[in-house]
């Protein structure tokens, strides 16, 4: 090693491939470009979507889009690249024509998510982060994509595939493959992964609304507080009479049944030790008074372990 050159010693720890300088960026991405950041009061907070817009026009992070996004907004290649190898999104090889995640994290795990994926690694003959010979699909595992009551859940091209098995996997794949029509069991029709990227990016393709925006599993608790008559307080408060607001009233509810707070107070969220319970409340409940406020911050950070403390 000479002079100021870096020395990598995770060399498969996935840095952003420069010797393929192959690129479709031209003056209309440029533009683009320069509308997202424009979108922002400070340009640089556009960083994310630019990245987006590279990858559904060049398939990765080429180094051709980590350039013109330094470019447009006024950064050094090395801030952008930071950004994009620190997010699993972003592709530092090409990704496939449908770009296939298969969750694996605990509840998903536990509904078959393992054998999910090496159901699909097979049958596509490729590993976890790869993309197969005829480019058509790439393969990741995805940790949790917050859809635990539909386990085990895949993704293609982020949308949604509930409820999944090996056999309904293999079709899927089959279809994907094959070129046939596929929906998202929430609805939408599958488009390439690019142009997933592009909506990402910011810009619509106008069918944001395709399929139902709640499935019944996630409904659930709210059915069942429906039929037992349990209402959260405060019907008219701002979050409104529909399913957001229902829901988040319900939540809030639960969490000052929990906590032992009425409306006006905050959730306590003291340690155990100094904790009050429900059946023995203390007078050192949070109120709203400034200090009331301050102490269940400082009790917490008094849980961590001091810096420079020995294992
Ligand atoms: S664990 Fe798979 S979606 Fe949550």
């Amino acid at each position: 090693m000479s002079g100021h050159e870096f020395e990598s010693h995770f060399p498969e720890s996935g840095s952003v491939d420069m010797s393929d300088p192959t690129t479709d960026i031209d003056e209309t991405t440029y533009a683009e470009l320069r509308e997202l950041a424009g979108r922002y009061p400070q340009p640089r907070s556009a960083l994310l979507p630019m990245l987006h817009l590279v990858q559904s026009v060049d398939g990765r992070i080429s180094p051709k889009g980590i350039e013109a996004c330094a470019e447009v907004l006024g950064i050094s290649t090395a801030q952008v690249s930071g950004v994009a190898t620190f997010y699993t999104m972003y592709k530092r090889r090409p990704a496939g024509r449908h770009h296939v995640g298969v969750c694996t994290t605990a509840l998903c795990a536990v509904m078959g998510g393992d054998v999910l994926l090496e159901t699909a690694s097979k049958h596509l003959g490729i590993g976890v982060d790869e993309t197969t010979p005829d480019g058509r699909i790439s393969l990741e595992r995805i940790e949790c994509n917050a859809a635990c009551d539909f386990a085990p859940v895949m993704m293609v091209n982020w949308e949604f595939m509930d409820d999944m098995t090996p056999e309904k996997a293999v079709a899927l794949l089959d279809d994907l493959r094959d070129g046939t029509e596929v929906r998202s069991t929430r609805g939408a029709r599958l488009t390439s992964w690019r142009e997933a990227e592009r909506v990402l990016a910011g810009f619509p393709d106008g069918r944001a609304d395709e399929g139902p925006s709640a499935g019944a599993p996630s409904l659930l608790g709210l059915r069942v507080a429906e039929d037992k008559g349990w209402a959260a307080p405060g019907d008219d408060k701002p979050h409104g009479n529909g399913v957001v607001g229902r829901v988040a009233r319900t939540i809030v509810h639960a969490v000052q049944e929990v906590t032992g707070t009425t409306e006006d107070q905050e959730p306590n969220v003291a340690t155990p030790a100094s904790a009050p319970t429900k059946s023995a409340p203390t007078k050192s409940a949070p109120t709203k008074s400034p200090a009331a406020e301050k102490a269940p911050r400082q009790r917490r950070r008094s849980t961590r372990p001091e810096e420079g403390t020995a294992k």
